[in-house]
């Protein structure tokens, strides 16, 4: 092997492209075959086979992880907050659709050498939309859980207050990231964007913010890192913007069977009788996913506390309840 080849090789792994790496071991293996070394040859193109398959099957090589213990430094630091979450997708409770979009994001992202030998790459835009507690945040969290990456969250909105006039700075501090270190990102509140657009000293500002978050968009992204965007107002999005998402995935609150699968999975071994859950329904109407699992939460602390072995039908009845006034007062105040 040439001292070209070993540079290149170390140079690769340095940087943590554990693609470039294999297709410079490729290289050294074709030139092996050529000086009629055959079995060496043979020997390098069945490990990075190996290497590959393992990326494929999501289970890193060796057994460790091959993403670096990434925390945010200098300018980033206090901006993005950063986690190892060990959520998966299969501890939400989700609709069909959704499931099978985000299912199919996590392959695109496990086989992504596949994808990439192929001149394709997966899926790393996903816009999320909805109402509080749905999910969103959940799901940037489960994402990275199930592709074993660190998760990055930087809230737009506490950006803009904190950094008014250098927010568009900030933020490229952040994409450079992004195209360096592979992660999941999560751009929080990303309507804070949109949302003050109508503000008159804030207009040079957001044209920066926009300009560059539209520019951003566009980057190639060698790491295939997966950038999140959140909101809870579709509406208010430049469309512009939204045009630029691979993706975009709409959460609501639960049906009926999806708010009672919540519920029972947050209850846990708290079990409540089959027919009790009947009556419960009524309660359940309008509540969100993170409501549900409050009320939920609530009489389980209950039941521990008093010892009990069962949750009793009528206090989780008055737990919904007590949300759903609370939601009650909290949209008057709000004037909503
Ligand atoms: N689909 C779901 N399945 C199970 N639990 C859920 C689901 N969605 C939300 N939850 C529960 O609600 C909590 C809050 O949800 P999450 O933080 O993801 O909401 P969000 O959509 O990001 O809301 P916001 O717009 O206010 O940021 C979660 O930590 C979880 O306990
Ligand atoms: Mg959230």
């Amino acid at each position: 092997m040439s001292t070209k080849h070993l540079l290149a090789l170390l140079n690769s792994h340095v940087e943590g492209d554990e693609e470039q790496f294999l297709s410079i071991a490729l290289q050294v293996a074709a030139q092996e075959a050529r000086q009629g070394r055959t079995e060496d040859a043979d020997k390098l193109k069945r490990l990075v086979q190996k290497a590959r398959d393992q990326q494929r099957t999501g289970r890193p090589a060796g057994g460790q992880t091959l993403v670096p213990l990434a925390r945010p430094r200098g300018e980033l630091q206090g901006l993005v907050e950063s986690a190892y979450p060990k959520g998966t997708l299969a501890s939400m409770v989700l609709s069909d659709d959704v499931r099978g979009r985000l299912a199919r994001l996590v392959r695109q992202q496990q086989e992504r050498a596949a994808l990439r030998d192929h001149g394709q790459t997966p899926t790393t835009h996903m816009l999320l939309v909805g109402p509080p507690g749905t999910g969103k945040t959940m799901t940037a969290s489960a994402l990275a859980g199930e592709l074993h990456l660190p998760l990055f969250t930087v809230r737009l909105e506490a950006l803009f207050s904190r950094f008014f006039g250098e927010t568009a700075g900030k933020l490229r501090l952040l994409f450079d990231q992004v195209a360096q270190t592979r992660g999941v990102y999560l751009l929080d509140e990303f309507d804070a964007i949109g949302a003050r657009r109508g503000d008159p000293n804030d207009v040079g500002e957001i044209r920066r913010v926009l300009n560059s978050v539209l520019a951003f968009m566009e980057e190639p992204n060698s790491t295939d890192s997966l950038v999140l965007a959140a909101t809870n107002h579709v509406e208010i999005l430049d469309e512009a913007l939204a045009r630029r998402f691979d993706e975009v995935i709409e959460y609501g609150l639960p049906d009926p069977a999806a708010a009672l699968g919540i519920i029972e999975r947050r209850l846990g071994k708290f079990k409540l009788a089959a027919r009790s859950w009947e009556s419960i329904g009524p309660a359940l109407d309008g509540l969100s996913q993170a409501e549900l699992g409050r009320a939920a939460d609530a009489v389980v602390k209950d039941a521990i506390l008093e010892g009990a072995a069962k949750i009793s039908p009528d206090a989780l009845r008055q737990a919904l309840q007590n949300r759903q006034t609370l939601k009650g007062k909290f949209r008057r105040q709000i004037g909503r």
